[in-house]
């Protein structure tokens, strides 16, 4: 358990607050490039602060203040031009480093007076990486935006967003929390499913946690294989990763934005090239019963988060021997906070050195018997993103499956 105090200290990420502080040290993935590549404008909310997010003309990247500082006209339905975003209300126009550039009535009304001098918009870095943008709200200079080596895999990938009306700690608690899956996944989805009678499905007797420099990695040994299970992954500071990425964005306190980032293996050797990385977004309520959608994996972990409450009370749980990992969790942050708020120093999994960054290892999940099999019924390959995320587009699927096809008919 957490203390009311100790609660709201690691849940709250608005600007000023120390977990806020702490969470906009680390790059966080925004939206799609494919999506700005359609609408080069786009509302954004991060950690309670409201942005405009564009592609301009000359196809550099900006996130600003949602709002104009002129008269607080909304800077997502501005103009993109060559360098910046144009306010549409009076033409208004801001760079990528929030100076304000132009402004067209003042220039003609009183040149002299270079008004616009006087004037900034609040502006963040953003970086495009693995099809995704990344939004930088920190203290300059910003590290490294990490370079995984997954990234430079050949595999189909997909991007998948979420909307949960949760608080992002919870989410990320799930990170690091192995047991859940004999139950949520397991027991539970079979269940649903009216499969579970008569069914063996293997249980956790181990569980072991172990901190490296990206997170803290955890293992399982179950009961129907010598072998443990390795390789899975909390990513410092608010993802899985078991071969796919799983961000939980904070979008502010009471909502929490889902974004995986996924690579679908394909047959043969040759190099695959993918220009454009498609994205959708997963409905996570039946609008027919107004009750959560539970048949995908992804969405079980939902489920679990918003039954936790808006911000989970944490004063009021029971940790015992499988929440080892979440505790290791809760206390690095603390840590760290406290690290922060004394010297200023980066807290865990900063990269400075860009020398280091390209293609950089994180463990792999292997050994044991795959836990997840024992939900899965027999039959053709199935798409780990269509068994993770409920609502894959019909494009999309049947654009993978024409890619996996074509590589089988060559290989
Ligand atoms: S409100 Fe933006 S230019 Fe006037
Ligand atoms: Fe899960």
């Amino acid at each position: 358990m957490l203390t009311h105090e100790e609660n709201r200290l690691l849940t709250r990420v608005g600007a000023g607050t120390p977990m806020g502080n702490l969470m906009r040290r680390y790059w966080q993935p925004v939206a799609a490039v494919a999506e700005l590549d359609e609408t080069p404008t786009k509302q954004v909310r991060l950690m309670g602060e409201d942005l405009a997010l564009y592609k301009d003309t000359s196809g550099g990247y900006g996130l600003m203040d949602l709002h104009c500082p002129h008269r607080r006209a909304d800077m997502s339905y501005g103009l993109v031009e060559a360098n910046g975003l144009r306010c549409n209300y009076h033409g208004w126009l801001f760079d990528a480093q929030g100076a304000c550039t132009e402004q067209p009535f003042e220039e003609i009304a009183h040149p002299e007076a270079r008004f616009k001098d006087k004037v900034t918009i609040k502006a963040y870095p953003v970086q495009a990486k693995a099809g995704l943008l990344w939004a930088y709200l920190g203290p300059l200079p910003a590290p490294e935006l990490w370079d995984w080596d997954v990234y430079h895999e050949t595999g189909y990938k997909t991007i998948v967003f979420g909307h949960i009306p949760c608080n992002w700690l919870q989410c990320a608690e799930n990170d690091i929390d192995p047991v859940h899956f004999e139950w949520l996944h397991a027991h539970w989805s079979l269940d649903l499913q009216g499969r579970r009678a008569g069914r063996t499905i293997p249980t956790h007797l181990e569980v072991a946690f172990e901190e490296f420099e990206w997170g803290i990695e955890y293992k399982r040994l179950l009961n129907n294989s010598p072998e443990w299970q390795v390789g899975r992954v909390a990513l410092w500071p608010n993802a899985l990763y078991t071969g796919h990425f799983e961000y939980r964005v904070p979008i502010d306190d009471e909502n929490t934005l889902s974004v995986c980032w996924n690579n679908e293996p394909l047959p043969g050797d040759e190099p695959f090239e993918q220009p454009r990385i498609p994205y959708f977004w997963s409905p996570i309520k039946d609008p027919a019963t107004g009750r959560w959608i539970n048949t995908h994996t992804v969405n079980q972990d939902i489920i679990a988060w918003v039954g936790q409450g808006t911000v989970s009370d944490r004063e009021n749980e029971h940790l015992g021997a499988s929440d080892e990992g979440v505790i290791m969790l809760r206390r690095r942050f603390l840590n760290d906070l406290r690290r922060i708020e004394e010297s200023g120093v980066d807290p865990k999994g900063i990269l400075r050195d860009p020398s280091r960054n390209h293609a950089m290892y994180l463990p792999r999940s292997s050994g044991g018997e795959r836990l997840a099999n024992s939900t899965r019924a027999a039959g053709p390959r199935r798409l780990g993103v269509a068994g993770l995320y409920y609502g894959l587009p019909k494009e999309i699927e049947d654009d993978m499956l024409r890619v996996i096809a074509s590589r089988k008919r060559e290989g």
